[in-house]
């Protein structure tokens, strides 16, 4: 045995028994055999191959070279370079033990060529005072034309993949892309109005829920055409991706208690309550009035259709105070709600502070939402798709830094074990991917957070596991394969 070798099962030994100690109270056998763990990725957080293989611009290529929009002025253009090292990337994956693997597919990189690619017509638009807003083509998600598109785009990718992916997500946390891409205009297409930000163009009070509208629709017929002519021969299951953060009052007091369960409703609900039960939570008409769309007949055909499976990305738990009776600051996205979430209580933060600024630690939040979900939708499966801990970039921290990353170890073991607590009360839960296989483009954070199991150096694209990474491989695989060198 070489030099290296022994060192390499030295150093993999201690490792073992110190993962052995976090892997504590629960291991893989206590998940169901046909349990899906894996790992997230998304196209443009890490693929990179911008102008490559026929691709046109997506709207993040394009607010990815607005000067001042990205923290360290980075963009996607390269990212991972995950177009061309896929096959590394996937043998990652392999190394880890994971069942199966959550990323996205672009319009842009599919629909290239195709008369329906409304995002190839974005261009941007420059005034005077440099407020900037990005053009698509007919108005984009505020425009009922796109449901067809989208339609088109989903059949084309059952029709060309569907033999091979059994779980399809219509979106991946529509709520976020409308409150941040409509109401507060920090993502495409840049669209608010003021008190929630200066933009170009918007109107934070009528078009998020407009564009919402018209996601929910193209979710619907995307879910009709796949149950109609694919679901049958092809077998696979199809829902959607939300964004679910977990809200707990601030005060003890009425109002805060009330706000909460107005803002979940904002969040979550907004979305799913109209697939599954065909209109929106009654807490966002009082408060949205006529500004809040009403599903015609024609709509709700649309959506009869509803879903399988509801995907969850669940990170944090922030802190809600009421504005509805007594005046706060409203314009965050969460505005609408006539809520402002905090992570701190009289100074205290919620949980441990992480890179992310609105994201802490807090394991339980993860089990209410969970509940929360179970109840509400009388425990239809859900995945857990999303959970990850983001580590920050400053001018000291070493890749030795990066590699060590125990806090993200207690992080996912505190969660899981979280998770597994869920299911053993009861909730439908089959699956959990951690965001994410490796570092990448974290949007507006530009790669100055880093999610990764893996580290990457942007310069030479090495991937490094972390002990994350160990860790799961651990828990996967059992305490043997750490001593096997891959
Ligand atoms: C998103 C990912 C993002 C992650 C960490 C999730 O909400 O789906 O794209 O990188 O959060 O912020």
């Amino acid at each position: 045995m070489g030099m290296k070798k022994k060192t390499f099962m030295a150093a993999a030994f201690y490792l073992l028994c110190f993962l052995s100690l976090l892997v504590e109270g629960f291991d893989r056998s206590d998940f169901p055999d046909s349990f899906l763990f894996g790992t997230a990725t998304s196209s443009y957080q890490i693929e990179g191959a911008y102008l490559q293989g026929n691709k046109e611009l997506s709207n993040w290529d394009v607010l990815s070279h607005i000067p001042g929009k990205i923290d360290d002025s980075s963009n996607g253009d390269i990212a991972d370079d995950h177009y061309h090292l896929y096959m590394d990337d996937i043998e990652l994956m392999h190394s880890l033990g994971v069942n199966s693997y959550r990323f996205s597919i672009s319009w842009s990189r599919i629909l290239a060529g195709k008369l329906v690619l409304f995002l190839a017509d974005l261009f941007v638009h420059r005034a005077k005072n440099q407020t900037l807003c990005i053009k698509y083509k007919y108005g984009g998600w505020l425009n009922p034309e796109i449901q067809k598109d989208f339609g088109y785009f989903a059949e084309v990718c059952f029709r060309e993949f569907g033999d091979r992916v059994k779980y399809w997500a219509t979106f991946n946390e529509p709520n976020v892309m409308i409150k941040r891409g409509y109401l507060v205009g920090t993502y495409p297409p840049l669209h608010c109005s003021a008190p929630f930000g200066e933009c170009l163009s918007g109107n934070s009070s009528v078009e998020p829920y407009v564009a919402a509208h018209n996601v929910i629709l193209s979710h619907g017929i995307a879910v009709q055409i796949y149950k109609k002519k694919y679901q049958a021969k092809q077998g696979g299951r199809i829902g959607i991706v939300m964004s679910a953060t977990w809200y707990e009052p601030l005060r003890n007091l009425t109002n805060d208690w009330v706000a909460t369960k107005r803002l979940l409703a904002f969040d979550v609900p907004w979305f799913l309550d109209p697939i599954i039960f065909g209109d929106y939570p009654s807490e966002m008409r009082q408060i949205l009035g006529s500004n809040l769309p009403i599903f015609s007949s024609k709509d709700k055909k649309k959506l009869r259709y509803k879903m399988d499976f509801i995907g969850v990305n669940h990170y944090t738990t922030l802190y809600v105070r009421d504005c509805l009776y007594s005046p706060c600051e409203v314009a965050d996205f969460n505005g609408n709600a006539f809520t402002y979430t905090t992570g701190e209580r009289n100074g205290i933060p919620i949980g441990t502070p992480t890179a992310m600024p609105t994201f802490y630690v807090v394991p339980h939040g993860l089990e209410m939402m969970v509940n929360y979900i179970k109840e509400r939708y009388n425990n239809m499966p859900m995945f857990l798709t999303e959970n990850g801990y983001a580590q920050g970039v400053s001018n000291y921290t070493t890749v030795k830094d990066f590699v060590n990353d125990l806090d993200r170890v207690d992080y996912l073991n505190k969660y899981l074990g979280m998770l597994l607590k869920t299911i053993r009360n009861g909730a439908d839960v089959r699956g959990y991917f951690i965001w994410s296989i490796m570092d990448n483009f974290e949007w507006l954070y530009g790669y100055t957070l880093r999610f990764g199991l893996y580290h990457v150096d942007f310069t030479t694209q090495a991937r490094t596991p972390k002990l994350s990474a160990m860790w799961y491989k651990e828990f996967l695989q059992g305490s043997d394969s750490l001593l096997k060198a891959d």
